[in-house]
């Protein structure tokens, strides 16, 4: 409890200072994640570790094998429909972006980001369904299909080995805060935060699993326990059902504010999806 507390009075401070700086500063509104986020769930960025570096030998030798790992089932998936027409006379994604490799390079950093039309947070997923829906004249891909994961993977795969330099800009910092303060309140049966676990217990054994950082990077990841891939959203949804939480539903704007969240939190990692988990 007093470690705790110790942490909240250190965040005050911190907050207590950046608010003088607020009111002397005309560039305040876009600040750094760093002032913003520092709370019971934070990581310092040298504490940082990649989710793969919890594996065993076996999980990392797959993973890094695109020769083996399973994920690529999907990854080529992706690529074949990135270059077809979802139904005749429709445009290709390629017709319109050309080169995934080049062109998508870079651009799965960037979510979830905000969308003026929509007024919401959106993650890829919902970007390549609008772009099915508004481009493409097609119909939208339900979450954790296989043509969904598909086209995911294959366009985080361009951005695989890069890391984040995004900030917390006014667009996204409302979302950023509710991500925060969920991810450190006690939640379901168990009463447990996420910072419980990935924050302060990771490097423990639960269940024979060693717990990791919790980080998003190697998300869409091949997971042998589903026998398939799956976005990073179900492996929320895995540890929302962990902790006897409720279990929110795909697509909502609580696990898209998670998954910004976590983003940041995990800022300087590199991409390493397509992942491979048990
Ligand atoms: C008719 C042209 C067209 C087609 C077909 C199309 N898109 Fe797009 N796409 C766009 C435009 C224009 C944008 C810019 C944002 C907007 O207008 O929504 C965009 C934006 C995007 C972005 C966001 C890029 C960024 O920098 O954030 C992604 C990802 C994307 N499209 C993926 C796809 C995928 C996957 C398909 C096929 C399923 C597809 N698009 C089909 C025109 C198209
Ligand atoms: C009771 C402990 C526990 C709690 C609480 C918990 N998780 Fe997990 N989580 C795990 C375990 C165990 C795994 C699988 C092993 C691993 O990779 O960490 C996992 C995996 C993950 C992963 C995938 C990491 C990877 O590299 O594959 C993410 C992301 C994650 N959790 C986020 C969360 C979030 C967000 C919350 C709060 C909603 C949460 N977890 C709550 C135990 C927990």
């Amino acid at each position: 409890m007093k470690f705790f507390s110790q942490i909240a009075f250190d965040w005050r401070v911190g907050f207590a200072h950046f608010a003088g700086v607020l009111l002397l500063s005309l560039s305040a509104l876009s600040c750094n994640a760093q002032v913003h986020a520092e709370g019971p769930g934070w990581l310092r960025q040298d504490e940082r570790r990649s989710g793969l570096s919890f594996k065993s030998e076996d999980l990392q030798a797959q993973q890094n094998d695109d020769a083996i790992n399973p994920s690529f089932l999907w990854v080529d998936q992706g690529q074949r429909m990135w270059s077809e027409a979802p139904q005749p006379h429709a445009p290709s994604c390629q017709s319109c972006h050309s080169d995934a490799k080049t062109r998508m390079k870079g651009v799965a950093l960037n979510y979830p980001k905000w969308d003026k039309r929509s007024k919401q947070l959106i993650n890829l997923e919902s970007q390549i369904n609008a772009c099915r829906v508004n481009k493409q004249g097609a119909k939208a891909l339900a979450y954790e299909s296989d043509e969904l994961l598909a086209l995911t993977s294959w366009l985080t795969l361009a951005s695989r080995g890069m890391t984040s330099e995004r900030r917390i800009d006014q667009s996204i910092a409302a979302s950023f805060d509710r991500g925060q303060r969920f991810y450190e309140k006690r939640i379901g049966q168990n009463n447990l935060s996420c910072a419980h676990c990935h924050t302060q217990h990771f490097s423990d054994r639960l269940g024979g699993e060693v717990i990791s950082q919790g980080h998003p990077q190697a998300y869409p990841a091949y997971r042998l326990e589903w026998q398939k891939m799956g976005s990073l959203q179900r492996r929320l949804r895995a540890c929302l059902s962990g902790v006897k939480a409720e279990i929110l539903p795909f697509g909502s704007q609580e696990l898209m504010e998670l998954e910004l969240y976590l983003h940041f939190r995990g800022q300087g990692l590199a991409l390493e999806s397509p992942g491979v988990r048990r």
